[in-house]
């Protein structure tokens, strides 16, 4: 029997990251895999792509075009394109790599096990790019995990359509999993040690689940109240989270649940309403405002962060000063900024673009020092404090033990004792954007 050994190279948001680690698990599981960061030992090759953004299809065949030296030296290497940009370009991979064996999409990677078995039976090229209803997670077998944070998927795919985005297209409809499983997932978790879980999904908010049997509809906030109950889970987290759905359901967990952290990751996209209704993001600044200010009440110090996208078609510079306004009057935490990039298929995609790229470039440096400096403020504010973080290893860039504030700073500290796992209490010494450094002070009762 042929010694399988894997290389995955992912591209992508934190779903992908989760999908490749669930790649490894059932490859692992099914196929004896050994999971390899040494390409050259690697006999399968996998690469879970994005396609979010511009230039994808170019990386996509950069990487390929290296693969392909290593797969003429050595046949017997499968190569298998995965992701969005797959699921977006389908069968078109291979009028320029004719010598990738498999294509799969987000949906159907738990297939691979099977299509790697028929490949080296049948010597054909295989693809499977369908949205199957939530089929993989059945596949998925138990996570065996030495983090103390860990992500775990709850929704799939994604109905909102904003008129730039891709996701819909490549990852399906969306489909929320059987709230039982998740729970089961999370609570296996714990079991071995998991503090801290990261609810992801393309809208986590817009989870719902009709269980049939006893007729009650689970939402997010009531999945989150479940999620809570399991003792040994000391924090949650989530994104990304959409205003549409941002229910007062859901803002009242900000009471019930002390678990739920003081940082919310909610994407505004811009602060004008005008562009607001060209990305058909179906919400208003007001709307936005008020979600904040109605969490604000509940949790003062909540930390809000978002993402932009700065020179969509038509977005006049007016717009663009309502978004810098919208930051700093919302007195925002952090962003992720993008220049807006035409996807292929989306009905932005076919407006009309009259900003000039130096312009748009302009706009996004511009956006992106305002936020930095936010960020910078809010880091500096936690100078001389004590902070609790949930020690989670020893950095491999400075050797220091590191650990996660509720608010997603990374602080270092030193210590001879190691802390890993558990929450202690860190006076902060020194304050970078989005570092900080510390001094164990001592552990917190939990
Ligand atoms: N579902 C999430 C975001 C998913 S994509 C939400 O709706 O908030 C992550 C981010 O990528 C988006 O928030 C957006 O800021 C950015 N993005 C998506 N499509 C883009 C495009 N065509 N051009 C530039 N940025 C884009
Ligand atoms: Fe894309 Fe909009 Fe869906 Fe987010 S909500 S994944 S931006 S279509
Ligand atoms: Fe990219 Fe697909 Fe995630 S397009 S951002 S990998 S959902």
């Amino acid at each position: 029997m042929l010694n399988n050994k894997l290389y995955i190279k992912t591209w992508g948001c934190q779903m992908n990251e989760y999908d490749s680690s669930k790649i490894a698990d059932i490859m692992e599981n099914k196929l004896n895999c050994k999971i390899t960061t040494s390409i050259k030992d690697a006999n399968i090759l996998i690469l879970n792509t994005c396609s979010i953004r511009e230039k994808a299809q170019e990386k996509l065949f950069h990487q390929l075009g290296r693969w392909k030296i290593l797969k003429k030296k050595n046949p017997e290497i499968i190569i298998g394109v995965g992701g969005c940009v797959a699921s977006q370009e389908g069968k078109k991979i291979l009028d320029r790599a004719y010598y990738v064996d498999i294509i799969f999409g987000p949906q159907t990677f738990h297939k691979l096990p099977k299509m790697i078995y028929k490949i080296r039976k049948f010597k054909k090229f295989l693809i499977d790019i369908s949205f199957p209803k939530i089929e993989k997670f059945k596949f998925f077998p138990l996570t065996k995990t030495k983090n103390v944070s860990s992500f775990i998927s709850i929704i799939e795919g994604c109905n909102k359509y904003c008129t730039y985005c891709i996701v819909p297209h490549t990852r399906g409809k969306e489909i929320s999993r059987p709230y039982k499983d998740i729970l089961l997932e999370i609570k296996n978790l714990s079991d071995q040690g998991v503090k801290e879980i990261h609810l992801l999904g393309q809208n986590v908010n817009s989870y719902k689940y009709i269980d049939k049997k006893n007729k009650k509809c689970y939402t997010f906030a009531k999945l989150l109240i479940l999620i809570s109950k399991i003792e040994n889970i000391k924090r949650i987290r989530f994104t990304t989270s959409h205003p549409k759905d941002f229910s007062d359901e859901l803002i009242n967990v900000y009471q019930k649940i002390p678990k739920l952290v003081n940082f919310l990751h909610l994407p505004v996209q811009s602060g004008s309403d005008r562009i607001l209704s060209l990305m058909k993001r179906r919400y208003s600044i007001l709307e936005y405002t008020k979600i904040i200010n109605k969490v604000r009440y509940i949790r003062p110090y909540i930390q809000i962060s978002s993402d932009f996208i700065v020179g969509f078609p038509g977005e006049t510079k007016s717009d663009f000063d309502d978004t810098i306004s919208l930051i700093l009057d919302l007195d925002l935490d952090m962003g992720f900024s993008f220049i807006y990039s035409p996807r292929p298929g989306t009905p932005a995609s076919k407006m009309k673009d009259n900003i000039n790229i130096l312009e748009k470039k302009k706009r996004l440096y511009l956006l992106q020092h305002y936020i930095t400096q936010q960020t910078k403020k809010f880091s500096l504010k936690m100078l001389n404090t004590i902070q609790i973080i949930l020690v989670e290893g020893i950095s491999p860039q400075n050797n220091k033990y590191f650990g996660k504030t509720e608010n997603n700073r990374i602080v270092y500290f030193m210590s001879k004792i190691n802390y890993i796992g558990k929450f202690i209490n860190v006076k902060i010494i020194d304050s970078y954007i989005y570092s900080l450094y510390g001094e164990f002070i001592s552990i917190c009762n939990n």
